[in-house]
């Protein structure tokens, strides 16, 4: 399944503090934001790279790409000041397609079958978006005691890419605006609509780049991708 995808990449990096956006740090030889650019570049199906970015980032992430050869970048609008901003400013400026891929940029490590898989799976009941189990066990606390045990068995914790059909996504979108919502990711904004979201089982290698620990995980997942291609 065809599709273009959103890559919100305007953010400052705060609780990674590196002072600087995160996104521009290496990963072994290559930037992040760099890492996850190549992954839409190499999958055949997409067909259109938008960029939320900072006006004063703008030059420099257009260096990195063509450093790079992307060549599949259709705009790079002006981020917001919080990341749902960011996500509009790019559907606002795209052509309605079928399909469209909201993806972190700070999420080097997805892969293309699972991108290929969400793209299908919204495609056919309009919105998938990728997932893990919890792995630990899940209380609510409250005031520093135990409130609840939560079943784990219902708890994932999601992350992205989150596909939607085209239209269904710039609908939630118009409504969220329309009466000030704010989410933390599309799918927030989709399930207001009351409408069936499917969730894709993915990896925990699909890991944010959010803090320092994480750059650690993500050289290791590096290492461990190039291992397996030598063998
Ligand atoms: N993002 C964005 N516009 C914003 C905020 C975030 O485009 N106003 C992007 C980030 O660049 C990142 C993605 O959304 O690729 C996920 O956000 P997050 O991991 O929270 O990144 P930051 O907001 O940069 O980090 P922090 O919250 O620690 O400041
Ligand atoms: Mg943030």
């Amino acid at each position: 399944m065809r599709y273009e995808v959103v890559l919100p990449a305007a953010g400052s990096g705060k609780r990674m503090g590196a002072g600087q956006n995160k996104l521009f740090l290496n990963l072994a030889d290559k930037p992040i934001l760099v890492h996850t650019l190549l992954v839409f570049e190499q999958d055949a199906n997409c067909t259109g790279i938008w960029l939320a970015v900072k006006d004063e980032e703008r030059s420099f992430i257009q260096t990195l790409i063509e450093n790079y050869n992307i060549t599949k970048v259709k705009g790079l609008p002006t981020g917001g000041e919080e990341r749902q901003h960011s996500v509009h400013s790019c559907i606002k400026e795209m052509k309605a397609v079928e399909v469209v891929l909201v993806h972190d940029a700070a999420r080097p490590f997805i892969t293309i079958p699972k991108i290929t898989e969400l793209a299908e799976v919204a495609y056919e009941k309009g919105a998938a978006i990728a997932g893990v189990r919890a792995k630990d066990t899940m209380k609510i606390v409250q005031n520093g005691l135990i409130k609840e045990t939560v079943d784990r068995e219902s708890l994932w914790m999601v992350q992205t890419p989150q596909a939607f059909r085209y239209d269904l996504l710039v609908e939630a979108e118009d409504v969220a605006e329309k009466v000030g919502f704010l989410g933390t990711d599309e799918a927030m904004l989709v399930e207001r609509l009351g409408h069936d979201i499917h969730i894709v089982e993915c990896s925990y290698e699909n890991v944010k780049m959010t803090t320092q620990e994480d750059l650690i995980f993500g050289e290791a997942i590096l290492e461990k991708r190039n291992l397996r291609k030598s063998l």
